[in-house]
């Protein structure tokens, strides 16, 4: 027998907040767990634009045969537009190849699998904290990881320059996880100007950056939320962008996201993006269609890509006013809480700076579900259950 000598694995730490929020009966209990946007119901609905391009594939699509390891050359060719505008030098150089992937978790094991071909000793530098799944595939992947200092959870202080203090000490050819914009889980963002001087960084010290973009669109628009990425994809010579159309095109279930390649040379793109899709071939042969065909409806059609733009905006500024919202009532209710720099965060996400103890006396006794390291989704909160939730952790100051 080979199957007996395995012990059983705990749940991953999100999945476990949600897995204990279904089973709660408390009917004042509160979903702040699960990464996912919620509407003003506390619902996670389909986009319009995204229920019009469904129904025009249901209307126009004549075949279901394979395609291709690369996927949607539409989507493909719309997505790398989105990530880094139409005329992109690396564009317009041919340095650059776009693959369809399951998600920004496919994307970014497909980058992971082929960086492990490209230097099978290759360290890759990951923020803590960060998206834990990053450690996960990484290390299915085989590469060795190290952390990078990016932020005190108990102080709600961003470390620039800790993060620049650890990245001195990487060598050249090491790889540096970045999410690209709406930092999972601080959100606490470089500024402009700290990009820049991390780029003249990375250039200088040959770190090949590995951008992780799952938020686009959640901090301040479809564009200047791509900031990162088109600076340092026109600055560095190699880049990796695993992107997630998850959130943004909230078809969460339907798989949707990429990986981007930028190579040294036109030359040298065509060869590594023939490795990247023998690691596709090798997993998954090619990515599930549905979701990909959609977006690249939406995105290739002037009246839906516009409906779709400013449904984004719709997601962005309510989890903006719901973070404004919040700390307005901490602050009249727990003056002392000091929750102020949750309005300064980005995306859906913010640690509260509250300890063990009060953490767990939030999930056991008021049923507010979140991780346990203090991570909340902002996105979770309505006017409804806004009040119940502050007056929650004002108890935990005035008592
Ligand atoms: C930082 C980060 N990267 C990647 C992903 C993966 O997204 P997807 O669901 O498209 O695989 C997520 C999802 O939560 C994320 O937060």
């Amino acid at each position: 027998m080979i199957f007996d000598g395995l012990s059983e694995v705990g749940d991953d730490p999100i999945l476990l907040v949600t897995k204990m929020y279904s089973a709660c009966i408390d009917p004042n209990k509160v979903d702040l767990g699960v990464g996912v946007y919620k509407d003003a119901n506390g619902d996670t609905v389909i986009l319009d634009s995204v229920k019009k391009a469904e129904q025009h594939l249901v209307n126009s699509q004549k075949t279901k045969t394979y395609l291709s390891p690369s996927g949607n050359v539409e989507y493909n060719d719309c997505v790398q537009k989105l990530l880094l505008g139409d005329d992109h030098p690396v564009i317009l150089q041919g340095r650059v190849t776009t693959i369809q992937a399951p998600g920004g978790t496919g994307g970014i094991r497909i980058g992971a699998d082929f960086l492990k071909i490209c230097k099978p000793d290759t360290k890759v530098w990951i923020s803590d904290p960060t998206w834990p799944n990053h450690y996960g595939i990484m290390s299915s992947s085989g590469l060795q990881t190290e952390a990078y200092r990016y932020y005190d959870i108990k102080k709600g202080e961003f470390l620039y320059s800790e993060m620049m203090e650890d990245l001195n000490t990487a060598q050249a050819g090491d790889v540096i996880i970045l999410h690209g914009c709406c930092h999972n889980a601080s959100g606490a963002d470089l500024t402009r100007e700290q990009w820049n001087e991390l780029t003249n960084f990375m250039s200088k010290r040959d770190l090949v950056p590995f951008l992780d973009i799952a938020y686009q669109g959640f901090s301040e628009g479809i564009i200047e939320d791509s900031y990162a990425i088109r600076l340092m994809s026109e600055k560095l010579p190699e880049v990796l962008i695993a992107s997630s159309c998850s959130k943004n095109f909230a078809m969460y279930r339907d798989r949707v996201g990429a990986i981007t390649l930028v190579s040294s040379t036109a030359e040298l793109n065509k060869i590594n993006a023939s490795h990247m899709l023998k690691v596709v071939r090798s997993i998954y042969s090619m990515p599930p269609d549905h979701g990909a065909a959609v977006v690249a409806h939406i995105l290739s059609d002037d009246a839906l890509r516009n409906q779709w733009m400013r449904e984004v905006d719709e997601m962005r500024s309510r989890v903006k006013e719901m973070r404004n919202l919040f700390v307005k009532k901490m602050a009249e209710k727990a003056p002392n809480s000091g929750f102020g720099y949750i309005a300064e965060q980005n995306g859906m996400f913010s640690f509260l700076t509250l300890s063990a103890d009060q953490i767990q006396t939030l999930i056991k006794d008021y049923s507010i579900y979140f991780m346990a390291n203090g991570r909340v989704n902002i996105a979770g909160l309505t006017e409804d259950n806004v009040d119940y939730v502050t007056d929650s952790i004002a108890a935990l100051f005035n008592s």
